[in-house]
């Protein structure tokens, strides 16, 4: 089945929009380092490989397909500055929550064009994201009830350190 046009497009954007969410969470992760949180900076790394697999995720689906992938540049990621560490994963989780809102848009896009295969491939994301904010939540919870205490703020940071980088098994891509 050939893909709808707008729907390519709308898969081509999307791709950009992970790397985006990569090169926004590879910032994150050097400002932790720059403000002695490395276990946090470990966290963030991981998620900006996270980032990386989902981009190439929609990029091998649009492969899969015949398609042609639109490479554009990737902007600035914004801000380059964090005012605390309660506010870098304050950042993190409202950026999840605009790309959950993308890719229910996508899926509407697929849905709209009668794509019921990507719509299918896509379901993956929608879950994904549920993940991903629940992650979000838990990071400002827990930061949020360390703040402006050295002790508990030094715990918190070695326990965000102990994060394991699990390669996402995309389903469909096989
Ligand atoms: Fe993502
Ligand atoms: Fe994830």
């Amino acid at each position: 089945m050939k893909m709808n046009e707008k729907v390519r497009k709308a898969f081509s954007t999307q791709i950009n929009r992970e790397f985006y969410s990569a090169f926004l969470y590879l910032q994150m992760s050097d400002w932790l380092n720059q403000n002695s949180f490395p276990g946090a900076a470990h966290w963030m790394y991981i998620q900006y490989m996270e980032e990386l697999s989902h981009a190439q995720g929609l990029f091998e689906y649009l492969q899969m397909r015949g398609v042609k992938a639109d490479i554009d540049r990737i902007d600035k990621p914004e801000p380059e500055t964090w005012e605390n560490v309660q506010a870098v994963f304050e950042g993190a989780l409202k950026h999840e929550q605009q790309i959950t809102a993308w890719i229910n848009e996508l899926v509407d896009i697929a849905a709209e064009a009668g794509d019921k295969a990507a719509v299918l491939f896509l379901d993956w994301y929608v879950i994904e994201q549920v993940e991903e904010e629940a992650n979000q939540e838990d990071n400002c919870d827990n930061v949020s009830s360390a703040s402006g205490q050295p002790g508990p703020l030094r715990m918190w940071d070695k326990q965000m350190g102990t994060r394991v980088f699990v390669p996402a098994v995309i389903p469909y891509l096989e």
